[in-house]
């Protein structure tokens, strides 16, 4: 049987406002519409893995209040576990005030909330469950230490770790190099190692700088480009499946999702992540995040 995927990461409720353009600052403007719905990186990676088929654990945390509801009945309506839920007092949970351009493209504004209380014990408590994961997803929406001490967690006892080092932060290269999968967009791989990442050439060793640390597999993701696969010995372009966006809020996230899905299942990285490009693809054509996602049947049809 495929083995589960675990995804130790953030809750956000996305508060998306669809504008015709972004106000100048001490502007004020009016849009056409609005939309509430589920996201997060790590809810997001989580529901996409899932509605393609896979048994997915989420470690997560939300607040008290209605949002927190919200979110733990939104994870149960897409069959994921819950039982590392957690709910955080006195805190709200997650939230993602975002604006959506014409063109497709989005600008986000995160409050971690909650997300900021998921800590290294959460992991240490969830160990059990852990060990019979095939794969861990992690991101950067929780705090450092969880996701390092998560690293530490899947090198110890060889479970494999992907982390999408997303959004962009300081992170120390020593506690990262163990993952088995590192999957971060241009501007995350030029942070992580000081090199510049205009152009595939460059991009290329950049990746193999990490890879000589330690890293497994890099995966740069280039939106609309798609992505680069870095291995030791080869390099391979990810064609972008060519569509015209609607909305790419969590396009990211729907990219690493099924590519976990489709990887676990298949052992094979290079085919998982075409696949994986075009359910990306097809979860742009609609609006918002997770419910712009496809389930297995959908991305068939497609
Ligand atoms: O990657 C997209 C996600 O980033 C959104 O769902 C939003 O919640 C932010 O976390
Ligand atoms: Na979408």
């Amino acid at each position: 049987m495929t083995q589960r995927i675990a995804v130790i990461g953030s809750n956000n409720m996305d508060l998306v406002t669809y504008v015709d353009r972004v106000p100048a600052a001490g502007e004020t403007i009016e849009a056409p519409s609005f939309e509430i719905g589920f996201g997060g990186k790590g809810a997001n990676q989580a529901v996409a893995a899932s509605r393609l088929g896979s048994a997915v654990l989420m470690l997560s945390k939300v607040g008290e209040d209605g949002f927190g509801d919200q979110q733990l009945r939104n994870f149960e309506a897409n069959g994921i576990d819950t039982s590392h839920v957690g709910r955080v007092p006195d805190v709200s949970s997650g939230v993602a005030p975002i604006f959506v351009e014409p063109s497709g493209e989005n600008r986000i504004v995160i409050v971690k909330g909650a997300n900021a209380h998921l800590g290294p014990e959460d992991v240490d408590a969830a160990a059990s469950d852990l060990k019979s994961c095939g794969l861990i997803l992690l991101q950067l929406e929780t705090r450092l230490d969880t996701v390092y001490r998560a690293i530490e967690f899947g090198r110890r006892n060889d479970v494999p770790t992907l982390l999408n080092p997303a959004p962009a932060a300081d992170l120390d290269l020593a506690r990262i190099r163990d993952v088995a999968f590192l999957v971060p967009n241009e501007t995350e791989l030029a942070l992580l190692t000081g090199m510049p990442t205009d152009g595939l050439e460059a991009c290329e060793a950049a990746a193999q700088r990490l890879i000589a640390e330690g890293v497994g597999t890099v995966i740069v993701t280039m939106g609309a480009r798609g992505a680069l696969l870095v291995e030791r010995e080869r390099t391979a372009a990810i064609k972008p499946f060519p569509v015209d966006p609607v909305d790419t809020t969590g396009a990211g996230d729907a990219f690493i999702g099924s590519f976990a899905h489709f990887y676990l299942a298949t052992r094979e990285v290079e085919p998982s992540l075409n696949l994986a490009a075009r359910y990306a693809a097809q979860s742009t054509l609609k609006r918002g995040t997770q419910k712009s996602y496809p389930t297995a049947e959908e991305f068939a049809a497609f």
